[in-house]
């Protein structure tokens, strides 16, 4: 059968590698011996991968010229954008020129990440801005994974949440009756490297590793910690004064519908350790808390 996608001997470029999705990434490609350029705005952010192996680029993800040279000799290209600091309007069109250059420069194998439930029609506008930058890529028919992760684990380590956990408060804007999908973003790099090294092209695959109740979620910090973490629900008037419009948006949707990942699937599918949010707890949350 024709080598489709890329080798070992090919170059892979990571975007976003000095935030958690492209450095889960990028740490699990040189991890496994890929050649790694990673796309950074201040090198500096990047003396850690560039200590793994990883050759360092500066560009902006605003600056087209600064991309074209970035895209020269490479095979292979991890895509993310972030809307939390673009908006709407510029997520679709840095996400849109990633994957024309990737068309421009007959890249071997496009991964692009998204969000799960990103064609569900939620209304949620960086959702939507995901499904936009699919289809996109998919109406250029590149050689394309779109790997589609659920609410980030790491998400418990914003310094806000992280200080009311350890006061002994969960605070979340998710309905005690309700779950909650969640995926610690290792996963994201492992998908990735697998994407590669199976050649996955083609596919498109929801990640998500835990599933729970907030109420659980507090038993699980209260049993790693050793003490009470008590939850309590924020509604949702209150979020959208602190937080804004589209986080509240976004919780409004996890409380009426919810992510869909048939997580059983992706496991027997792939044949993936995924990690639930008791060991990320013990891994990541706990060691992280006290070096801070
Ligand atoms: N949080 C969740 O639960 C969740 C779940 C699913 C999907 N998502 C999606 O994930 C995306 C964010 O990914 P993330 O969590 O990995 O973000 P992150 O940790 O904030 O990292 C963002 C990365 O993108 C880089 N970047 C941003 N703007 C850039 C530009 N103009 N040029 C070059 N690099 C740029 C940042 O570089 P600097 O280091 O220079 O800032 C950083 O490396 C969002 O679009 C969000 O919707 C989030």
């Amino acid at each position: 059968m024709a080598n489709l996608g890329i080798t070992k001997e090919d170059l892979i470029l990571v975007i976003g590698a000095t935030g958690r999705q492209g450095g889960a990434v990028a740490r699990k490609l040189l991890e496994k011996n890929w050649k790694v350029r990673v796309l950074a705005r201040n090198p500096e952010k990047a003396f850690e991968l560039k200590e793994r192996g990883a050759e360092v680029v500066v560009g902006n993800l605003d600056e087209p010229s600064t991309l074209e040279k970035a895209y020269q000799g490479v095979s292979g290209v991890f895509s993310v954008q972030n809307f939390w600091e673009t908006g709407f309007e510029r997520e679709i069109a840095q996400g849109k020129l990633l994957a024309d250059l990737a068309k421009k420069y007959q890249i071997k194998h496009f991964i692009y990440s998204s969000v799960q439930s990103s064609g569900r029609k939620t209304g949620i506008p960086h959702f939507d801005s995901k499904w936009q930058i699919e289809e996109h890529i998919r109406g250029l028919k590149l050689p394309y994974t779109i790997l589609r992760p659920v609410f980030l684990m790491q998400n418990f380590l914003y310094p806000d949440f992280k200080k009311a956990i350890d006061s002994g408060v969960l605070p979340m804007e998710v309905k005690s009756n309700r779950s909650l999908q969640m995926v610690n973003v290792e996963h994201v790099g492992d998908f990735a490297q697998l994407s590669f090294e199976k050649q996955l092209i083609g596919e498109e695959i929801d990640l998500a590793s835990e599933e729970l109740t907030p109420v659980q979620m507090a038993d699980v910090f209260s049993r790693a910690l050793g003490k009470t973490v008590k939850y309590v629900y924020i509604p949702l008037e209150e979020s959208e004064r602190t937080k804004g419009k589209e986080w509240s948006k976004m919780f409004e949707w996890f409380n009426k519908t919810g992510y869909n990942v048939n997580i059983q699937q992706l496991k027997s599918r792939y044949g993936v350790h995924l990690m639930d949010l008791n060991t990320f707890v013990y891994r990541v949350w706990i060691p992280q808390k006290l070096a801070v």
